[in-house]
This record gives structure tokens, sequence and C-alpha cells, in this order.
């Protein structure tokens, strides 16, 4: 039986095969409903669809561990992100010790993502990419995007903390010093990773014809 490309996906992930399964058993619709209940977080679907998935999850995480390798696939998510003039400005420390959590949390007044099992910190060097131009907000937006829609691939959940931490407060500079990060580096936004308790909520979004046209701006 011929399978079209994108189901073959589903059956292996970085070339390790998730579920080894006979051909004759392909027309089965309940194979197919085996492996999306048994491999539902790792079910791949296709970047539109996670795109319209991921919303800002605020909620509590399950205090489930997150395998390193699947935190390794979101940085290195990150890392592939586009950057002015290939400057690759961003790096990212990824805390998973509960340990160095607890310090982080101590430190986060008031407390966002306390119950989240690791959280992905954001350093951006803000050095100039073309001339005088520093494309380092940019650049770390762009690995930001990238992480977030990983974590939602994957079936984990997260949200954007940058305007929290970046405050006058500065809590991203004492979330710094406690990962010994170089002064010519700054701790900009941290990302919780884990398996979210409830459902994240979609935020209303204005209409698509009152932000976007085709051809001339339109009132
Ligand atoms: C630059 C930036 C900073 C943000 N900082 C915070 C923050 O400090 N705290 C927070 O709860 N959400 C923060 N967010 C998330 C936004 O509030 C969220 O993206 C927005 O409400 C739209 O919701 P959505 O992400 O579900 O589409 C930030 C988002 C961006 C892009």
């Amino acid at each position: 039986m011929h399978m079209p490309k994108r189901h073959r996906l589903i059956f292996e992930r970085d070339g390790i095969p998730l579920r080894k399964i006979s051909h004759e058993h392909l027309d089965n619709r309940m194979i197919w409903k085996f492996l999306y209940l048994t491999n539902r977080h790792r079910f791949y679907m296709n970047t539109i669809e996670t795109i319209k998935k991921r919303h800002s999850y605020r909620g509590k995480y399950k205090p489930d561990r997150i395998p390193r390798k699947d935190l390794t696939t979101i940085m290195e998510a990150g890392l592939v992100a586009p950057s002015g003039c290939n400057k690759q400005t961003t790096s990212l420390i990824c805390v998973d010790d509960i340990d160095v959590l607890k310090q982080i949390r101590a430190v986060i007044d008031p407390p966002i993502a306390e119950t989240a099992p690791a959280m992905i910190c954001v350093l951006t060097q803000r050095i100039p990419a073309y001339r005088d131009k520093c494309f380092a907000v940019q650049d770390y937006s762009a690995a930001i995007e990238n992480m977030l829609l990983a974590i939602v691939e994957l079936g984990y959940q997260s949200c954007w903390y940058e305007g929290h931490i970046t405050d006058d407060d500065r809590i991203c500079d004492k979330i710094a010093g406690i990962l010994n990060v170089p002064e010519e580096y700054e701790l900009v936004c941290i990302l919780p990773v884990g398996i979210a308790e409830s459902e994240p909520v979609a935020p209303k979004k204005k209409a698509f014809d009152e932000r976007a046209w085709f051809n001339s701006f339109k009132k």
C-alpha cells in the first residue's frame, strides 16, 4: 500500500521508529487511532496547525520531568531561527535542576510559572549586525517564536515572559546572576516548559481584515 510521506513521519522521529508496524495493517483505522492515542504528545502536527494552536499558557503545570531530548529539540528550534546578518546573537540556558529552579522562583515577584519543571532562559548580545544596526531584538524574537512552536508541537505549553522580568525591578538581572551569565549577555525572557494541567485559553484577536490586506492598505 502506498503511504503518503506525511503519514510516514508519524512512525519515526529523528530517524528512530516510534512503533514497528507491518504494512498489511496500515489500512486498519484502529491502528491510526491507537498510534494517535499512545503518541498523542508526539503526534506531528503540520506547521500551520501548530501556529494556530499556540496560546500563552499561564496555568499550572504537571510535575512530570521533561526529557532532555525534548528540551534539546526545543532549544535547537530556537537556535536555527533566522538572525540579522546571521550574527546569531541569541543564546539559551535551560534550567531543569530543581535547586536552580527554586533559586530562580525565589527572585520572581509576583511569581509566575511556579510549577513549571523546566525553564528556558533567553540571552541576547546587543551587538551591531550591519553598520550601526543591531538586530538583537528581532533575532531573539524569532528564536522565541520557534521555541514556542516546538514546545506546542511536542505537547507542552509555555508563555513568553519578557515584560514581567525586564521591568524596573530587573528580575532578569537577578536570574542572570544565579545562572552566572557574563556581563556582555542580557537575559531578556524566560519560557517555562511543562505539561499543562488545564487547556490554554485562546485570547480574542482582531479580525483578519482589520489588520491584513492585499495590494493596498484598507481602512
Ligand atoms: C515581547 C513580549 C513580552 C511578553 N511578556 C509577557 C509577560 O511578561 N507576562 C505575560 O504573562 N505574558 C507576556 N507575553 C505574552 C503576551 O501577553 C501574549 O502573547 C498576548 O497576550 C497574546 O496572547 P497569545 O500569546 O495567547 O496569542 C509577552 C509577549 C511578548 C511578545
